[in-house]
C-alpha cells in the first residue's frame, strides 16, 4: 500500500467521528484533501464547514459544501487535520503547507481535534521536519537571528506568502524535546505570528493509516 493510500484510509476513517448536523472544522494538506472528498459524500448530513486555508475553502466549495465564517461560530465539535510530525504525546509539527496560523485558530475553537496521518509522520522526538514559523515580513531577519540563538538553522521559505500575507521561516536542526516550552518560547519572539508546534492544542484522537489498516490512538 502506498503512503497516499494510507493517508486516504485515515482520512476516510475520520467520517465515523462526525456527528450529524454538525459544523466540521477542516485543515489543509494532501491528507485533508482526501477527507474533503469523503466529506462531499455526506454533505447532506452536515451543517457546513469552517476552513483553515484558501486552498481547502476552494475544494470544499467546489464540492458544494458551505463554508462558514469562523466569527459566526461560537464552538463546533470536530476539527480534522493532518500533521507533518506527531509524537506519542500527540504533540505535532504542522505548517508544511504554510497554513499553520489559521489551522491553530480553527483548532482552538473545536471541541475535539482529530489528526489524520500516514505512519511516516510518527516520531519519538519532534524536529526532524523543519519547524515552520509564520512571521511578519519586516521582522524576518530579526526573528531569524533569534531562532538561530535557539540552536536552529532558519531558512526563509522561497516564493511563499501565507493566506495572511506573511512569510514562513523553516527552522532546521531543532531537537524539540519540550514541545510545550518551545512553542511558548518561539511565540514570545516579537514579529512571530505563530509557530508550527501544536502542543498546547494537541490532537485528542489520532487516526494512523498503516499497511495493516487504520489505527486509532487516544
Ligand atoms: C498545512 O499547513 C500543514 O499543517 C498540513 O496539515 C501538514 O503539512 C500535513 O500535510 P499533508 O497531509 O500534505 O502531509
Amino acid at each position: 500500500m502506498t503512503q497516499d493510500e494510507m493517508k486516504r484510509n485515515a482520512a476516510r476513517a475520520a467520517l465515523a467521528f462526525i456527528p450529524a448536523n454538525t459544523i466540521v472544522g477542516v485543515g489543509t494538506g494532501s491528507t485533508v484533501n482526501h477527507f474533503i472528498d469523503a466529506l462531499g459524500e455526506i454533505k447532506a448530513q452536515i451543517a457546513g464547514a469552517v476552513s483553515s486555508s484558501e486552498q481547502s475553502t476552494a475544494r470544499l466549495k467546489a464540492l458544494g459544501i458551505p463554508v462558514l465564517d469562523l466569527n459566526t461560530v461560537e464552538r463546533f465539535s470536530v476539527y480534522i487535520d493532518g500533521a507533518d510530525e506527531i509524537n506519542p504525546q500527540r504533540h505535532m509539527i504542522k505548517g508544511g503547507g504554510a497554513a499553520l496560523t489559521r489551522e491553530k485558530i480553527v483548532a482552538a475553537v473545536a471541541e475535539t481535534f482529530i489528526c489524520i496521518v500516514d505512519n511516516s509522520k510518527q516520531v519519538d522526538v519532534l524536529g526532524k521536519f523543519p519547524l515552520p514559523v509564520e512571521v511578519i515580513p519586516m521582522a524576518a531577519a530579526y526573528v531569524s537571528r533569534e531562532l538561530a540563538k535557539l540552536g536552529g538553522r532558519p531558512v526563509v521559505r522561497e516564493n511563499v506568502i501565507t493566506d495572511n500575507g506573511n512569510l514562513i521561516i523553516d527552522v532546521h536542526d531543532l531537537q524539540i524535546t519540550d514541545p510545550l516550552a518551545t512553542e511558548q518560547q518561539i511565540n514570545g519572539i516579537v514579529g512571530v505570528v505563530t509557530n508550527g508546534i501544536f502542543a498546547h492544542r494537541c490532537a485528542d484522537i489520532v487516526l494512523v493509516g498503516t499497511a495493516e489498516g487504520t489505527q486509532t490512538l487516544k
